[in-house]
C-alpha cells in the first residue's frame, strides 16, 4: 500500500514535470511559431509563480516590477498601428488555463496612461484567465507623447485597446490546444472608459465588460479639474483652502449628511441626497481660521463652486458636481488642492492644443472646453448612449463607481446610465438584462476608502490583505457567473479592507435601488442592510 502510494505520487510528479517541460517549450517556441501582421515579438518566456518580473524601461513613471501569481507563459509584443504609432502588448497565459474555463481577460489603463496594469494581469492569471495588457500606445502616465502625434492620441482613444485585444486573442488561440470560450474586460478610470468604449463600439469582442469609475464624457471629465483649479486658485489666493481647511469641510459634510442613510459611520450611502451648506463654516466679524477654525466668504464661495455642476458657454451643463465627500487621497491631490491636474493639463496642452506652453493656470477657460468638445479627438468623449449593439450581441456590462471619488465624480456615471435609459427607451427593469450599475459607498477613485470599498476589481489588488480575500464573489467572478451561468447580480459584495484586515462587509445594491439600513443590527454586517426603493 505504501509502495503503491509512493509510486503513484512519483508518477504524478513525473507527469506534471513532463507537462511543465512541454508547456515551457511551447512557450519559448512562440517566438518562431507565432506571427501576426505588423507585430514584432519582443520576448516569449516561461515564468514560474513567484518570479519577480521587472520592467526596466527608463524614463516613464510606470510600475517597475510585478510578482507572478501563476506558472505561465509571457509573450511581449510590439504592434505597429500606423507609421507614427505602436502599442506594446503583454500576454500572460497560465498553465492551468484549460481546466479554469478557457477564459480571456482584457485589461485597461489609467490617467493619461501609458502604463500596463500588471497587477490586474497577475490577478487574472491567479484565477486562470489568459490576460492581455497594453501600454495604450505610449509609455508612461504622461501626455507628452501626444504632442504633434495624432496617431498616438488615436491609440489612446480606442485603437490600442481594439488592436491589443485582437492580437492577444490570436496569440492565446494559437498557444493553447483549444480556443477561448468566453472573453471579459476589466478596467477602472481611463480603463473604465475603455471598457465603455468597447461596449459602445465593439461589444462583439467581449461577453462581459466590468467598467469601474469610467471617465465617460472625457471632455467634461477634463473640464472639471480645470474649473475646480480656477475656483480654488493657487495656494495663497483668497479662494484657496489648505488641507486642514478641507478636512474641516469634510467633517462638516459628514455632520450635515451622514445621518441621511440612518447610520453614523462616515459613509454616505446616497451622496446625491447631500446638499452641503458651507456657510455653516463662515467666520463672524473679527473671527479667523487661526483662532476660530472658520472660513472667509471667498473660501465658502469656492467650496460652493466645487460642489456645484459646471455650466459652459450658453448655459450648457458640462459636468456634474464633485462628490460632496471625497477622501484626501485623490480629491485633494487631483482636484481641489491648488495644483493643476497633470491629467487635464497634459490632455489640453499636448493632445488638444498641441502647444507645450499651454497651461491650466494661464489658458483654461470655457472656450477651451468648447474647443475640446468640438474636436472630440477620435471619439475620446465615449458618450454614445445607444448600446443596442451590446444588447443584441448579448454582451453584459457591469459598471460600478465609488461614491467618494474625488477625481471622476460618481454623478457622471448616474447621468450616463439615465442618458442610456432615455436614449434606448428602456426602463431599468429592461436595461438589467445586459447593463447594470452599482454605486459603491465609501470607495475612493478605483481603490481604498472608508467603507466596504473592496469589490475585487481593477487596481484593487495592491493594498495589503487584498489577495487574502476569497475571489469567488469578486466583481470579476460575479461577471463570470452572469455570463456563464446566467446568474445576474442584484448586489455587489464589498469588503471594508483597512490596514490589511477586513473590518466589515456590505452588499452594495444595484441602481436605482438603494442600500438601506434595516434599522437594527451591526452596520458592518451585510445582513443589517437590504435593497430598498429610493
Ligand atoms: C518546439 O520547436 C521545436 C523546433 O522547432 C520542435 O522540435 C518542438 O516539437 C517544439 N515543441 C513544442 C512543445 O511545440
Ligand atoms: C523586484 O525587483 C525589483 C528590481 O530589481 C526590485 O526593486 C523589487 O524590490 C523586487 N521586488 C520584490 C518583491 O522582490
Ligand atoms: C515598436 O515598433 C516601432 C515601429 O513600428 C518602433 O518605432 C518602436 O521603437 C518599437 N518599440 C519597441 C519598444 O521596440
Ligand atoms: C503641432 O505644432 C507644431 C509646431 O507648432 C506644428 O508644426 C504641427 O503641425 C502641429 N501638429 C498638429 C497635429 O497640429
Ligand atoms: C513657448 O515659450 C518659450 C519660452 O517662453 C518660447 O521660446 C517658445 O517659442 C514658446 N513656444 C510656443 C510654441 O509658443
Ligand atoms: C496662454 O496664455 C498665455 C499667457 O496669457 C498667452 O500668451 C497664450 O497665447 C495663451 N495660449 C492660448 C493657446 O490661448
Ligand atoms: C458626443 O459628443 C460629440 C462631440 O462633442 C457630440 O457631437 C455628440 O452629439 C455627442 N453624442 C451624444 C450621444 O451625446
Amino acid at each position: 500500500m505504501r509502495l503503491i502510494t509512493f509510486t503513484t505520487v512519483s508518477l504524478l510528479l513525473a507527469a506534471s514535470a513532463a507537462g511543465n517541460a512541454a508547456f515551457q517549450q511551447r512557450c519559448s517556441n512562440l517566438s518562431s511559431s507565432f506571427s501576426a501582421a505588423n507585430t514584432d515579438i519582443i520576448l516569449a518566456d516561461y515564468v514560474a509563480k513567484g518570479t519577480n518580473i521587472t520592467f526596466p524601461e527608463p524614463g516613464n513613471n510606470c510600475p517597475k516590477f510585478t510578482i507572478s501569481l501563476a506558472d505561465m507563459c509571457r509573450l511581449r509584443l510590439n504592434v505597429t498601428t500606423s507609421s507614427t504609432s505602436s502599442v506594446i502588448v503583454e500576454v500572460f497565459m497560465p498553465e492551468n488555463w484549460g481546466s479554469k474555463g478557457k477564459r480571456f481577460l482584457m485589461t485597461g489603463n489609467g490617467g493619461l496612461g501609458g502604463c500596463i496594469q500588471y497587477n490586474d494581469m497577475t490577478y487574472g492569471t491567479l484565477l486562470g484567465f489568459a490576460v492581455v495588457g497594453h501600454d495604450n500606445g505610449h509609455a508612461g502616465d504622461n501626455g507628452l507623447p501626444f504632442l504633434n502625434k495624432p496617431q498616438v492620441v488615436k491609440d489612446f482613444a480606442w485603437r490600442a485597446l481594439y488592436k491589443a485585444g485582437k492580437i492577444g486573442k490570436k496569440a492565446i488561440n494559437h498557444f493553447y490546444p483549444s480556443s477561448i470560450r468566453k472573453s471579459y474586460y476589466m478596467g477602472c478610470s481611463t480603463g473604465g472608459r475603455q471598457g465603455m468604449k468597447a461596449a459602445q463600439e465593439f461589444p462583439e469582442e467581449y461577453d462581459g465588460i466590468v467598467a469601474a469609475a469610467p471617465s465617460l464624457d472625457w471632455n467634461g471629465v477634463m473640464a472639471a479639474p480645470g474649473h475646480i483649479f480656477k475656483a480654488v486658485g493657487l495656494p495663497g489666493s483668497p479662494t484657496h483652502l489648505n488641507l486642514d481647511q478641507w478636512n474641516k469641510v469634510h467633517q462638516m459634510v459628514i455632520r450635515q449628511c451622514d445621518g441621511i442613510d440612518g447610520v453614523l459611520d462616515n459613509v454616505l450611502e446616497d451622496p446625491m441626497k447631500c446638499e452641503p451648506r458651507p456657510e455653516e463654516l463662515l467666520c463672524g466679524p473679527g473671527q479667523t481660521w487661526a483662532s476660530d477654525q472658520c472660513l472667509t466668504s471667498a473660501q465658502v464661495a469656492a467650496v460652493r463652486k466645487v460642489y456645484s455642476p459646471i455650466y459652459g458657454n450658453g448655459g450648457r451643463l458640462v459636468h456634474p458636481r464633485l462628490n460632496p465627500l471625497t477622501r484626501e487621497f485623490f480629491g485633494y491631490r487631483a482636484s481641489y488642492g491648488g495644483v493643476p491636474s497633470y491629467i487635464a493639463e497634459g490632455w489640453y496642452r499636448y493632445a488638444v492644443f498641441n502647444d507645450s506652453n499651454w497651461s491650466l493656470h494661464a489658458n483654461f477657460s470655457l472656450d477651451a472646453v468648447d474647443y475640446d468638445y468640438q474636436k472630440d479627438l477620435f471619439g475620446i468623449g465615449t458618450n454614445k448612449t445607444d448600446l443596442t449593439d451590446a444588447k443584441n450581441k448579448g454582451t453584459r456590462i457591469l459598471m460600478y463607481h465609488g461614491l467618494t471619488d474625488g477625481l471622476v465624480t460618481s454623478e457622471n456615471s448616474y447621468r450616463y446610465y439615465e442618458d442610456v435609459s432615455r436614449d434606448m427607451g428602456l426602463p431599468s427593469s429592461q436595461l438589467d438584462e445586459f447593463y447594470r450599475f452599482f454605486p459603491i459607498s465609501g470607495l475612493d477613485h478605483c481603490y481604498t476608502g472608508d467603507g466596504a470599498w473592496f469589490v475585487g476589481g481593477s487596481v484593487q489588488y495592491s493594498p495589503a490583505g487584498a489577495l487574502d480575500i476569497d475571489p469567488s464573489d469578486s466583481v470579476l467572478m460575479t461577471m463570470v457567473k452572469w455570463v456563464e451561468q446566467g446568474i445576474a447580480p442584484e448586489t455587489l459584495m464589498g469588503r471594508k479592507l483597512i490596514g490589511g484586515t477586513v473590518q466589515g462587509a456590505r452588499a452594495h445594491c444595484k441602481h436605482p435601488l438603494k442600500t438601506t439600513y434595516k434599522g437594527v443590527g451591526d452596520p458592518n454586517l451585510p445582513s443589517s442592510w437590504d435593497c430598498g426603493a429610493a
